[in-house]
C-alpha cells in the first residue's frame, strides 16, 4: 500500500477513536504545496465545523492519538486546522525500490471496485464519423482505461445510431439511386449522397417524402426487403467505424445499437402511462413536469418571454413511432437488468446535457428503486473550434470527416519527424509519425478542460515543446536512449535520494495513482495530462542536474538509472491509459 493510503488509513483510526459516529471515508490525505509538506489533510475542519468544535483543538487531540512515526519525519497542524504531512526520505526510497522490483507502479487496485457501463462514441450508422467524434470517443476510452487499470469492472457498449426516420430516405434512395460502384468504394460516402439527393427531393416534393415515410412504416413492420437491406446499410458503416476504431485503439465490449432495444419500446411507454408519468398530449406521448423543482431548475420547463411553459420529453409520436428518449429508457432498463452497475456513464456532447437532465429524472420517476441503486453520469464536453473562434470545419467550410484528420495528422507528423530525425529508415519514420500524429491529436482534445470548447491548432498540436503528446513521447524516448548508452550488467537494486531534483521526481512519481483515483472519480482525464507533463518537466530538471551515466560513483549512478526507469515506465503506462503509444526511439 502506498504510504499515503498508510497515513490515511492510520488518520482515518484516530480520527474515529475521537469522534465515534464521524464518517471517516471523507478523511483524506492529498498532496500539497512542497513549502507546506508532501501530503495534507484538511478534513478535520469540516468535521470541526458541523460539531461546533474548534478545529484546531480536534487537529490537535487527533495527532495525540496519530503515530506515523514510521513514514512521516514530520507531522504539523496549520492554518485553521490542516494536518501537514512530510514523508521520512527513507519511505520514499523503499516505495520506489519496491517499484523497481516491479511490486507496483505507484497506484493501488480499487479497494471497492465499481461495475461501470460506459456509452460512448456512438455515432450514427450511414453518417461518416467527423472530428467531433474524436472527443467522445477519445474521452471514454481513457475513462475506460483508467477504470480497468484501477481494478473496476467496465463494461463498454457503443451506442450506435441505428435506427429512426433517416432510414426511409435512405431505402427509397437504395432501392432507386444506388450506385453499386461508389458503395464498394466508400460505402458510407455513398449513403450520404443518397441521403442528401432524397432528402432535398422530399422537401422540393410533398409525394417522395410520403414515398420514404411509406418505405420507414415498411421497416417497421418488419417487411423482409428493408430489413436486409438496412442491415447491410449497418454492416457497412460498421465496416468504416471499425477501421477508425482499430486506428485508434479503441475497443468497445458491445455495440448494442438503438434499434436492439426496439422489441421493448412500446411496454416503456404503456407502463410510464399506466404509472402516470407519461401522458398524450396533440396525439403524441410525453413525460412532463411533475412540480417537484424549482421551475429555472425544471428541465420539463423553459421559460418563454417571462412565462414558464411545458417542454415536454417526448415518449411517443403522433405517427406511433418512438423516441430518443424511449430508446434511452429502454437502455437503463436493460443494462440495469443485465450488468448490475452501479454506474453508467454517458460520454456525450454538452448539447444533449437538457435530453440526459430529462432521461436520469423520468428514470427515477419510473424505477425509484433501480435508481437509487445506480449513479447516472453524464460526461459532457465541449465543441471543437476554428482558429475564428467558428465550430472546425474544412476550407470550403465542410464539416471535417475523422479518417481525413487522422491522414493529415500522420502527414504533418512524419515531416516533422523527417527533419527532426532524417537518420532513422523511412519505415520506421512512419511509424514514428503514425505515434505522434494520432496521439497528439487524441493529447490535444484530452487536455483542455472537457466542458470548455477548444482550438484546434495543428501547430500547437504537433510541437515538440509544451505539453503536448509529442513532447511527452519524446520525454519518454529520451529516457530510453539513456539506457540505450548505459552499459548493461546487474545494477544495484538501492535508491538512494539526494538532491532536491531527485526528491521531488521521486514524490511526484509517487502521486501517480491519486492522481488516476481522481480522474476515476471526477471521470476527467485531463488531470492525467497534466500530472504526465509535470513528471516530464520534473524529469527534465532532475536530469539537467544530476549526472546519470556520468554520477560519481556506481551506486548513484544505478540510483539515478533506476529513477529513469520509473520515469520512463510511468510515462508509457500513463500514455497507454490516454490511449496514447509511445516509441522507443525518435
Ligand atoms: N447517436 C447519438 C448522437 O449521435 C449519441 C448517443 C449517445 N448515447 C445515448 N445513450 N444517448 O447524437
Amino acid at each position: 500500500m502506498l504510504p499515503h493510503k498508510q497515513i490515511e488509513l492510520k488518520l482515518q483510526a484516530a480520527v474515529r477513536e475521537i469522534l465515534p459516529d464521524a464518517d471517516v471515508s471523507a478523511v483524506l490525505v492529498r498532496p500539497c504545496e512542497p513549502k507546506f509538506g508532501d501530503y495534507q489533510s484538511n478534513a478535520l475542519m469540516s468535521l470541526a465545523k458541523v460539531r461546533k468544535m474548534n478545529p484546531r483543538q480536534l487537529a490537535t487531540d487527533t495527532l495525540a492519538k496519530l503515530d506515523v512515526s514510521e513514514l512521516c519525519a514530520k507531522v504539523e497542524i496549520a492554518g485553521a486546522g490542516f494536518l501537514n504531512f512530510r514523508l521520512k526520505n527513507s519511505v520514499l526510497a523503499q516505495t520506489l525500490e519496491a517499484a523497481a522490483r516491479r511490486e507496483h507502479l505507484f497506484f493501488d487496485q480499487a479497494a471497492q471496485p465499481k461495475t461501470v457501463v460506459i456509452d460512448f462514441s456512438s455515432p450514427n450508422v450511414a453518417k461518416p464519423m467527423h472530428v467531433g467524434h474524436i472527443r467522445s470517443t477519445g474521452i471514454g476510452d481513457a475513462l475506460q482505461r483508467t477504470l480497468r487499470l484501477l481494478g473496476h469492472t467496465v463494461i463498454s457498449d457503443n451506442h450506435i445510431g441505428d435506427w429512426g426516420t433517416q432510414f426511409g430516405k435512405l431505402l427509397l434512395g437504395w432501392k432507386q439511386s444506388l450506385d453499386r460502384a461508389a458503395i464498394e468504394r466508400d460505402a458510407i460516402a455513398e449513403l450520404e449522397r443518397l441521403y442528401k439527393l432524397i432528402n432535398a427531393e422530399c422537401d422540393a416534393n410533398p409525394a417522395r417524402l410520403e414515398e420514404a415515410k411509406a418505405e420507414l412504416v415498411k421497416l417497421q413492420a418488419g417487411d423482409a426487403e428493408n430489413i436486409s437491406i438496412w442491415k447491410e446499410m449497418i454492416r457497412l458503416s460498421q465496416i468504416q467505424f471499425d477501421t477508425i476504431y482499430s486506428r485508434l485503439g479503441v475497443k468497445f465490449d458491445f455495440a448494442l445499437g438503438e434499434s436492439f432495444y426496439n422489441p421493448w419500446l412500446g411496454d416503456v411507454v404503456s407502463d410510464l402511462m399506466q404509472r402516470g408519468i407519461a401522458r398524450e398530449s396533440e396525439g403524441a406521448v410525453g413525460v412532463f413536469s411533475d412540480g417537484s423543482l424549482l421551475p429555472k431548475e425544471d428541465p420539463f420547463l423553459v421559460n418563454r418571454d417571462g412565462e414558464w411553459i411545458a417542454d415536454p420529453a417526448l415518449v411517443r409520436k403522433s405517427d406511433g413511432g418512438f423516441n430518443y428518449t424511449t430508446t434511452d429508457l429502454a437502455t437503463i432498463d436493460y443494462r440495469l437488468k443485465t450488468w448490475s452497475p452501479d454506474e453508467i456513464v454517458y460520454v456525450v456532447d454538452d448539447r444533449q446535457g437538457p435530453h440526459f437532465k430529462k432521461l436520469f429524472l423520468i428514470f427515477a420517476r419510473w424505477q425509484s428503486a433501480a435508481a437509487n441503486k445506480v449513479k447516472l453520469v453524464h460526461v459532457g464536453f465541449g465543441k471543437i473550434m476554428g482558429d475564428d473562434g467558428k465550430p472546425f470545419k474544412t476550407r470550403s467550410g465542410d464539416t471535417v470527416k475523422l479518417g481525413d484528420l487522422l491522414d493529415e495528422a500522420e502527414e504533418r507528423a512524419y515531416k516533422i519527424v523527417s527533419e527532426k530525425s532524417a537518420e532513422l529508415p523511412e519505415s520506421q519514420r512512419k511509424e514514428i509519425a503514425r505515434v505522434i500524429g494520432l496521439g497528439a491529436v487524441k493529447y490535444a482534445d484530452l487536455l483542455p478542460n472537457r466542458q470548455s470548447d477548444y482550438i484546434f491548432s495543428w501547430d500547437k498540436m504537433l510541437a515538440l515543446q509544451g505539453n503536448t503528446a509529442p513532447y511527452l513521447v519524446y520525454a519518454y524516448a529520451r529516457i530510453k536512449s539513456i539506457f540505450r548508452k548505459a552499459e548493461s550488467g546487474k545494477r544495484k537494486a538501492e535508491i538512494a535520494l539526494a538532491a532536491p531534483e531527485e526528491l521531488t521526481l521521486a514524490k511526484h512519481l509517487l502521486n501517480f495513482g491519486i492522481t488516476l483515483e481522481a480522474v476515476a472519480d471526477e471521470l476527467r482525464p485531463n488531470y492525467l495530462c497534466n500530472y504526465l507533463f509535470e513528471l516530464a518537466g520534473k524529469f527534465t530538471s532532475f536530469y539537467e542536474n544530476c549526472p546519470v551515466l556520468k554520477a560519481d560513483d556506481a551506486a548513484t549512478r544505478d540510483s539515478r538509472l533506476a529513477l529513469c526507469d520509473l520515469t520512463a515506465r510511468v510515462l508509457k503506462q500513463g500514455l497507454e491509459t490516454l490511449g496514447i503509444e509511445t516509441v522507443e526511439q525518435m
